[in-house]
């Protein structure tokens, strides 16, 4: 869980942009960092272990010289966080550089075999073994890029490579495998990274590339290498519409807290999606035999919430799994008949991915939700919706979760439609609602900033928090408690609760509550459990009165339909994880054990 950057530019030093790239990418990785470049035909290089500021602080990796150069921010794997293992990392002369996402299963054989032929390895991480295949290759071939392919060829396992060398000192090359990739075409520079947000404010021309091919980019050209054919392939590059504002801090002190604050215009971009979309998605569900939704982490609890949307709007019974186990679980009950509704917000996690291929080994149809235009999910989905929430960098999902949630919603309404459950009087009803959900989502977020800053205060001091919650908000208990989990660290479990449960909870101590209390079915219910536990935290209507009597904490929401309450409930649950971050002193941005997209295993 790396990401990687590089690029050629016409004339000056790389060495700036690539450092401004590299911050975008921290979300990926964040135990060390590095960049090499190009200048008069030598390698100049500055790495070590720590958060990029950190590095730079100490090492000034903006001064490096050279128009030509690679970068790496890195989530070890193999090998400790350490200088040594930080990338790029070299050959034994010093002359090839290389950065890598992913893992080269066959390393341990590659390596005693070179270091048979004498070459002396440094570091402790697999990486190593692709810079001395390119030395050994280039001593017989003397040509870089040819060099490049015989070592691409000997890999196995899972890579995003880029590699440049102060022998031919105008290309840099590059090679895919279950690694995002993607090429930057700009006017006489050229960029590649794992992310586009890296050079989205140089060039907005991307050309993303596939599994086992490989490129070669200079300032002013790029060809696509297929190594499945040995062959160069012809591919243009498309315009993606990001602007790279979006993919700023904004003034705020995290991109976590601005994200949360964007969701008002977030969640209106999403309401945008176009009826041909929706309608191809609902038209696959609809004819299907058995529909699944499958997905990680917050992506999943969207689906939780999705599968009564689509039950009680639409009458379809649709199968919430968890990525990693759908395969497990569902696979043999898979066929030609069913589809599956994958969501994914980066469209590249492993789990996602590798469930999407057997799911088409079973010729099941693949249906996608993510947010990422230029993902694997895209290229193997037969039909997706862009959730159109904009990049988002900060590792907790939180304007991506209510995205989906949209999308989840509105396919719900039109599947309702279809299937004849809901008129279009009722829908249309339904659509006015959504267009009042961005002002309500913008005052629940002022008038709560300072509410739930209070309560993060006093959370920040529990050892254990529960997160309760039914019906359709049984997801938002299980989003609420994630992102609590993810980057406070403090153990939180999610409930959809019983009688037994409660007893269970009054006995220990020093915990919280949070009880979500929505206006439905299993208002009373939740009442009746939850009004003799202590420190209890309940968020429900403002017209609720009862509410203020049975509470220690109230977050008092506006009235909405219930089917839109996750919308707007997840909304203090996320500042509750920010501020309880922040006064227990971890940086939300960069929490431990997460990194953004988890695409090894
Ligand atoms: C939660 C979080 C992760 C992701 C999970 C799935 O805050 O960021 O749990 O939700 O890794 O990621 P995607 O949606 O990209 O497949």
């Amino acid at each position: 869980m790396c990401r990687i950057f590089g690029g050629v530019i016409e004339k000056g030093n790389i060495a700036p942009i690539l450092l401004i790239g590299l911050k975008r990418l921290e979300y990926g990785g964040y135990d060390s960092a590095g960049i090499a470049t190009i200048f008069e035909k030598k390698l100049f290089l500055k790495k070590d272990k720590g958060k990029i500021d950190e590095i730079h602080q100490r090492l000034k990796l903006d001064d490096l010289p050279g128009n030509i150069g690679i970068a790496h921010t890195r989530w070890a794997t193999h090998g400790a966080p350490s200088k040594a293992n930080a990338h790029p990392i070299l050959d034994c002369k010093g002359t090839i550089a290389v950065v890598h996402n992913g893992i080269i299963d066959n390393f341990f054989a590659l390596k005693k075999e070179l270091e048979q032929t004498g070459h002396n390895f440094i570091s402790k991480t697999d990486t190593e073994v692709v810079a001395h295949l390119v030395e050994e290759n280039y001593m017989q071939t003397h040509d870089f890029i040819k060099s490049c392919i015989m070592s691409i060829k000997r890999l196995e396992g899972s890579y995003a490579i880029a590699i440049i060398s102060s022998l031919d000192d105008e290309k840099i090359f590059v090679a895919k495998k279950d690694s995002p990739l993607l090429l930057g075409i700009g006017k006489n520079e050229n960029f590649v990274a794992s992310d586009a947000v890296a050079f989205i404010d140089r060039t907005k021309e991307i050309i993303a590339l596939n599994d086992n091919e490989g490129a070669i980019i200079t300032k002013s050209s790029y060809l696509i290498y297929d190594f499945n054919t040995d062959n160069y392939i012809k591919r243009k590059s498309k315009v993606y519409d990001w602007n790279f504002d979006i993919a700023s801090k904004a003034g705020y002190d995290h991109f976590m807290l601005k994200e949360i604050m964007e969701q008002p215009i977030s969640i209106s971009w999403t309401s945008n999606i176009q009826k041909p979309y929706l309608d191809l998605i609902s038209e696959y569900m609809d004819k299907s035999n058995k529909v699944f939704l499958v997905a990680s982490g917050t992506s999943y609890n969207s689906c939780i919430a999705g599968s009564y949307y689509y039950s009680n709007l639409a009458n379809l019974a649709t199968y919430p799994s968890i990525a990693s186990e759908f395969i497990d679980q569902f696979g043999n009950s898979i066929d030609i008949n069913t589809s599956i509704l994958f969501v994914s917000q980066s469209g590249e996690t492993m789990d996602v991915i590798q469930a999407v291929e057997y799911a088409r080994m079973k010729a099941s149809t693949i249906l996608a939700i993510t947010n990422i235009a230029y993902s694997t999910l895209t290229r193997l989905a037969r039909a997706y919706i862009l959730q159109q929430s904009g990049p988002e960098i900060g590792v907790a999902a939180t304007k991506t979760y209510t995205s989906q949630l949209m999308v989840h919603l509105m396919l719900a309404f039109n599947l309702g439609k279809k299937r004849g459950k809901l008129s279009q009087d009722e829908i249309d009803k339904l659509k006015q609602e959504i267009e009042t959900i961005p002002k309500i989502m913008a005052t629940t977020l002022d008038r709560q900033k300072d509410n739930v800053k209070k309560i993060a205060k006093m959370i920040s001091n529990k050892q254990h928090v529960f997160f309760i919650g039914k019906g359709v908000n049984y997801a938002t208990a299980l989003e609420g408690r994630l992102k609590l989990l993810e980057i406070s660290y403090i153990p939180s479990t999610s409930l959809n609760v019983t009688k037994k449960d409660i007893d269970a909870i009054n006995e220990e101590k020093n915990i919280a509550v949070v009880a979500i209390i929505a206006p439905d079915a299993n208002r009373k219910i939740l009442i009746d459990y939850v009004q003799h536990l202590k420190d209890i935290i309940i968020l429900g209507s403002e017209e609720d009165n009862e509410l203020k009597e049975i509470s220690d904490y109230l977050i008092s929401l506006p009235n909405v339909n219930i089917l839109f309450t996750p919308l707007i409930y997840v909304l203090p649950l996320q500042l509750l994880a920010y501020y309880t971050a922040t006064y227990k002193d971890i940086d939300p941005d960069k929490p431990r054990n997460l990194a953004k997209s988890v695409t090894v295993s």
